[in-house]
């Protein structure tokens, strides 16, 4: 009998390791840009995650405005590798015409983005995908990044 509960605590962490290793390699992690602006954290989920190298993938994007989100802000995505520079096609797009958002975005208020599209780099190695919405003199006012290694 006792045997039969080492076995079956056995099976049972073996279980929960198998259900833990895929989601830690699944979900991709955003987290605040390192940005002097001091932009609020935006909330992203992409589709697949984790990406696919030199495969398109869907970016959806939520956030809560810290200052007022003016006619002129865009919301932007790009791939960049460690130095900073742009990988493949930037998505640059207007902020305020977007489904569902009216600008002003007042402090406080929230905010869901349309999902953006954008192709991801042929490797992922040593890049970053940022997301973030900026105002009209290319502040951030909310962004999030994820590193790939
Ligand atoms: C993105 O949002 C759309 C609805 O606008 C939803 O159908 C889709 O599942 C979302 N994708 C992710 C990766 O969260």
């Amino acid at each position: 009998m006792r045997q039969n509960f080492a076995y079956l605590f056995i099976l049972l962490a073996t279980i929960s390791m198998i259900n833990a290793i895929p989601l830690d390699k699944r979900a991709t992690a955003f987290v605040a840009c390192n940005n002097a602006a001091n932009p609020s954290v935006l909330t992203v989920t992409i589709n697949p995650d984790p990406p696919t190298a030199g495969a398109s993938l869907t970016i959806n994007a939520s956030g809560t405005a810290t200052n007022p989100i003016t006619q002129g802000a865009t919301i932007n995505a790009v791939f960049i590798d460690a130095n900073n520079n742009i990988l493949g096609q930037a998505s640059i797009q207007d902020f305020c015409s977007q489904a569902g958002i009216s600008c002003p975005v007042q402090p406080g208020q929230t905010f869901t983005i349309p999902p953006i599209m954008i192709t991801a780099p042929a490797s992922l190695t040593n890049t970053a995908l940022g997301v973030n919405v900026a105002d009209t003199n290319s502040n951030p006012v909310a962004c999030a990044v994820a590193r790939f290694t």
